[in-house]
């Protein structure tokens, strides 16, 4: 073959399955078939430096350091947004549209994610990518297109046909959540300090003057906007532009939707508000924009803002305040953990007032000292922590965090095992803080779920000393429990009767609820089916425990320690005589074989009974893998409660969907009671 046909075709060929790849999500060739093609072209091109051009795939990896950024004066300025904060200031942002235009009759709005990342603006020269820029102060910004050509997701050259002369195309650039994770894991690794969010991480890497460094970053972009244009026409709707832009190879973010009229643009808002923590990256908002280009210029701007778009913000996920104290706590094994009691702080939809510490390690790590300022992040569901510590307003009388010598609840020893970053109490089942949290625990609802018996009762019988081990609370009667604070006859009798119906378990439960260390619910259904009875588990010695799927060295020194002490066996046997069974089953060895294996699932949407991280261990548990994102190659996808783009695109690609209820009954077929 001529070689520059040759060139042309592994081009064609590569930007192809560069585009199935990040811009549809949806691979086309395993990537040893791409390595092998760009290989190839990186020999040709080495070869002959002549045919090598701007928008050539190998033009990705980066270039060698600038010496700085050059100025950039955008063609037309890049625009900020005005903010509403509540459905009254969106219905505001309607009204003032609507009378601006004199009641212009049915009008409808783009409503899309506002993404956390970095402003860019990207310019293609007769369908060539040409050069990007930052936002800057919206009139002239700095150039990085060496930086912005090694992100693959970008376009370097247009598909389709169609596009004006000049165009600029501006969009947003971010960094992946599971991106960040992974830099982030590996920046730990190396000793490099990890960025504190996406964003950050994203606009980082655009600064790099080595343009290989950035090549080497997780980003991605999505476009929402055209800029300047010469020679040539475009829709005259946003929704019309985006399937253009779409169409000529540009990533466009598929949550985008329309809306007619206040009621439907604040549903939007509610439900990406929902699930803005499955979206994969993070956003701080949604943008409304009015659809039709010609309103959009009669309507104008103000200052910096235009009149026809608005950002309704979700509640700030991270907010400062200051560290009034800081106390110690005992959890179920004695752990002792640090946690801030803070100045209360409205962050993330809910005020928060206390903020683990996690352990000395963290303390020390992030030397936070009482009466810091700290700031607080709170994402979704997820524990609020203390992201980092505003030294420089730190008050000269701030005090430092020592850890006490003995425990504060029992005053027992507290000791820290050289090689390990938690510290714990000595004082066992003396210390009323482990009684409590261990009984808790025994009660949850991945273990003996006693429906009704809550924190706040367990922490008053455990103080009337009506308990003292999980196994008296089967010794409880109704009037032990009547006589306690805002008790009657008629709760006392129903808890009595949940006590007594928990007794019906299953060994999985049953030995979770012991709560032994690092013996989570899908460790204790692997030794409930593997050994099969709880008399085989207590005289289990090393080695056999470590037969056991998932069980290692630490799990299984942390067994044998907990069966090695006469008292649990003793509670053990009282629960046993008080009547807690379960039904018994042969430890089965087909089980082991992991009927679930090479089948990939993914968990979308809230799961009621289990949880998605429950769901997840047991199905790993039958081999199964769990995966967090839909692909072609997925098996199943299990859709809870208000399931969002994942269905969507399960459905899109027929993969097989089933729901909360499925996934249990496909469970309890392998044994696996949830
Ligand atoms: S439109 C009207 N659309 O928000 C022009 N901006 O506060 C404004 N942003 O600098 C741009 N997602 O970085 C638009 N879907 C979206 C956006 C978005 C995030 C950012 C953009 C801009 C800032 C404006």
């Amino acid at each position: 073959m001529e070689l520059v046909e040759e060139v042309r075709s592994l081009r064609e060929s590569l930007i192809e399955h560069n585009y199935q790849y990040y811009v549809m999500d949806d691979p086309t060739v395993p990537d040893a078939e791409y390595d092998r093609l760009f290989k190839r072209l990186t020999e040709i091109e080495s070869e002959h430096p002549e045919l090598v051009t701007p928008d050539s795939p190998t033009q990705r990896v980066g270039d060698v350091p600038l010496e700085g950024f050059s100025q950039v004066a955008h063609h037309q300025p890049m625009l900020s947004l005005g903010n509403a904060f509540n459905d009254q200031d969106l219905e505001d942002f309607v009204r003032r549209v609507l009378d601006r235009l004199s009641n212009p009759g049915p009008i409808g709005f783009a409503c899309e994610p506002k993404l956390d990342g970095i402003a860019v603006s990207l310019l293609y020269e007769r369908g060539i990518f040409s050069r990007a820029a930052t936002r800057g102060d919206g009139q002239t910004g700095e150039d990085i297109t060496a930086n912005v050509r090694t992100i693959s997701s970008v376009p370097l050259r247009l598909r389709g046909s169609g596009h004006p002369l000049v165009m600029e195309v501006r969009g947003e650039i971010i960094m992946t959540r599971s991106g960040f994770d992974k830099y982030n894991a590996a920046a730990l690794e190396r000793g490099d300090k990890p960025f504190e969010n996406p964003r950050n991480a994203a606009a980082g890497s655009l600064r790099q003057l080595d343009s290989r460094i950035t090549a080497s970053r997780p980003l991605d972009i999505y476009c929402y906007a055209v800029g300047h244009v010469d020679q040539g026409s475009l829709a005259e709707t946003q929704q019309g532009r985006l399937q253009q832009l779409r169409e000529w190879g540009f990533r466009v973010n598929p949550e985008i939707r329309f809306a007619g009229n206040p009621t439907e643009m604040i549903a939007y808002h509610a439900d990406i508000l929902q699930r803005r923590n499955d979206l994969g990256y993070e956003i701080d908002g949604v943008v409304y924009k009015v659809d039709s280009l010609e309103m959009q210029s009669r309507l104008g701007q103000v200052s910096r803002a235009p009149r026809w778009a608005i950002a309704y913000k979700f509640p700030a996920q991270e907010e400062m305040t200051t560290v009034n104290d800081v106390e110690f706590q005992v959890g179920r094994t004695g752990s002792i953990t640090p946690v801030a009691r803070l100045e209360p702080v409205h962050v993330g939809g809910v005020t928060v007032s206390n903020a683990t510490l996690h352990n000395m390690d963290e303390v020390e790590r992030m030397d936070v000292r009482v009466g810091d300022t700290v700031v607080i992040h709170r994402a979704g569901d997820v524990i609020p922590k203390i992201v980092r510590v505003l030294a420089d307003r730190r008050p000269p009388d701030a005090r430092r965090i020592t850890l006490p010598d003995v425990c504060p609840v029992c005053g027992s020893e507290v000791l820290r095992p050289e090689d390990e970053a938690v510290a714990r109490c000595t004082g066992g089942l003396f210390c009323q803080a482990q009684t409590k949290a261990s009984v808790k625990h025994f009660a949850s609802r991945g273990a003996m779920d006693i429906d009704g018996l809550g924190d706040k009762l367990v922490e008053q019988m455990v103080d009337l000393g009506l308990i003292q081990t999980i196994a008296d609370l089967y010794d409880l009667k109704v009037e032990d429990i009547a006589s306690m604070d805002r008790m009657g006859g008629k709760s006392a009798a129903n808890l009595i009767e949940a006590i007594e119906t928990s007794k019906e378990t299953t060994l999985q439960r049953f030995l979770y609820g012991l709560g032994i260390r690092e013996v989570g619910e899908a460790t204790a259904l692997n030794l409930a089916r593997e050994l099969g009875t709880i008399g085989r588990i207590q005289s289990a010695d090393e080695d056999q425990l470590q037969t056991v799927t998932e069980v290692g060295p630490i799990v299984t020194r942390h067994i044998v320690a907990f069966f090695s002490q006469q008292h649990n066996r003793d509670v053990i046997e009282r629960l046993v005589n008080a009547g807690v069974n379960w039904p018994v089953t042969e430890p089965s060895a087909e089980i082991t074989e992991q009927p679930l294996q090479g089948r990939t699932f993914v968990l979308t949407g809230t799961l009621s009974t289990m949880g998605r991280n429950d769901a997840k261990a047991f199905l790993q548990t039958l081999g199964a893998t769990v995966s967090g994102s839909v692909s072609k190659s997925t098996s199943t996808v299990v859709a809870g409660e208000n399931a969002g783009s994942k269905l969507v695109k399960a459905e899109a690609l027929g993969v097989p969907i089933i729901d909360e209820e499925s996934l249990i009954a496909l469970l309890k077929e392998y044994g696996v009671t949830p």
